[in-house]
């Protein structure tokens, strides 16, 4: 077929990108690097599963973007593989439980392991009891060993008394036939804290510990993953080093350094440029940080915004820490200016700053001035001022 002159789509110049997939979320990388520690680790936890023993369970902690679940995905797949040498029988189930409630949990899984066709499991008038009864049930029926991969663990509600009933389902008899083995994943290391005393008494675990990469380590993987993303030439390894460096300062999350990439790309093809370089790095650095503060900010409300903002354009003009009363008066221009009706009272302005500070927007400072100033507050805006004013208080959702 001949080229349309004018089909935009036909007039694209080379991509940079080979396999622009290769930097997305549910991509799976086939090596793993800058983890053998936490591999060797993983794998001496997993032992008696591939031994036929009762597995240990484990719980695996590190920031985001540490690699948990990429590492735990490979060790699961190293352990099927170890298991058939063997000649063991071993099912796995992996869910990954962001925002469920315990019932969810169990339900969910319940209807993972039941083989299509089969009736689901209802979403309401049942109990948690009922569903883990089917979910042993179901267990049982694989024989063998069971490892349970509970991702994002932490965000679980009621946890506690789902580990309790989980960990001691084979000393209560509810399981005879299958040994079941929990990996829990979390990002939040107090995760243990919420525990009860006898759910950590049950509930006995080796733990395994993922640092944030430095940014030598995340240089490598990154370089590692632009070799299959991008074509030949078509990044510098400075942009990559800048890459790595810029993630390491976010707690070493390679995602983050993965998500760079992709927009450096993206914003090398849209400039029609053959190359993704270190001014294409920081560009795309300063649009995700610009939307990632964008998506917070619109979680506020209307008036949240307009204080925070009257707050930036104090710290813009380095009239930081303020008192209240200054962030007030400054906070009535704002929402003059964008006709919102004010809060009427100082003291409901403070409860806000109160509540932005306790959400990380701002700073509170406690002043003294002794017997005759009393105690007071005083606020600092705690991100970019520049970032937080580049969207008005009325237009960042
Ligand atoms: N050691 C590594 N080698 C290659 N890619 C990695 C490595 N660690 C993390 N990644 C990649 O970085 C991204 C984030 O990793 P992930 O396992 O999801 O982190 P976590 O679960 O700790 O938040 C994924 O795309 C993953 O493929
Ligand atoms: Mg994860």
């Amino acid at each position: 077929m001949t080229k349309s002159r004018d089909n935009p789509l036909m007039d694209f110049g080379d991509s940079v990108f080979t396999n622009r997939d290769a930097l997305s979320e549910s991509y799976e990388p086939d090596r793993l690097l800058e983890r053998d520690e936490e591999i060797n680790e993983y794998a001496a936890a997993l032992r008696p599963v591939v031994e036929g023993d009762t597995p240990d369970n484990i719980m695996v902690y590190g920031t985001t973007g540490a690699g948990k679940t990429a590492v735990t995905r490979y060790m699961a797949e190293m352990t099927d593989e170890a298991c058939e040498n063997n000649g063991n029988v071993l099912s796995i189930a992996e869910l990954n439980c962001n925002e469920m409630s315990a019932f969810k949990v169990v339900r969910t899984l319940v209807n993972m392991l039941r083989d299509d066709g089969e009736k689901n499991f209802p979403a309401r008038g049942l109990s948690t009891r009922d569903a883990l009864d089917a979910l042993y049930e179901e267990i049982d029926s694989h024989k063998g060993t069971f490892l349970l991969i509970l991702d994002e663990i932490d965000h679980i509600e009621n946890i506690d008394t789902l580990l309790y009933d989980l960990s001691r389902s084979q000393s209560t008899g509810r399981l005879e036939d299958t040994k079941v083995g929990i990996i829990g994943i979390s990002n939040d290391y107090t995760f243990r804290d919420v525990l009860s005393a006898k759910t950590k008494g049950s509930f006995a675990e080796i733990e395994i510990d993922f640092k944030p990469y430095t940014a030598d380590e995340l240089e490598s993987i990154l370089s590692d993953r632009a070799t299959v993303a991008f074509a030949d030439g078509a990044i510098s390894t400075e942009a990559i080093r800048l890459c790595a460096a810029l993630s390491a300062q976010d707690s070493g999350n390679a995602r983050q350094g993965l998500d760079i990439l992709r927009a450096a790309g993206k914003t090398a093809d849209d400039q029609n440029d053959d190359a993704v370089t270190v001014e294409h790095i920081r560009e795309a650095q300063g649009k995700i940080e610009r939307g990632n503060l964008k998506k917070r900010i619109g979680n506020l409300t209307v008036q949240q915004r307009h204080i925070l903002h009257a707050l930036a354009l104090l710290e813009a003009d380095e009239k930081t820490p303020a008192r209240t009363k200054e962030i007030y008066s400054l906070y009535e221009q704002v929402c003059d200016q964008s006709s919102l009706d004010p809060l009427s009272t100082v003291r409901s302005v403070r409860d806000h700053l109160d509540e932005l500070s306790m959400q990380g927007f701002a700073d509170q400072i406690t002043r003294n001035e002794g017997r005759s100033g009393g105690k007071y507050h005083v606020y600092e805006c705690s991100m970019r001022s520049d970032l937080v004013l580049s969207t008005g208080p009325r237009d960042s959702y």
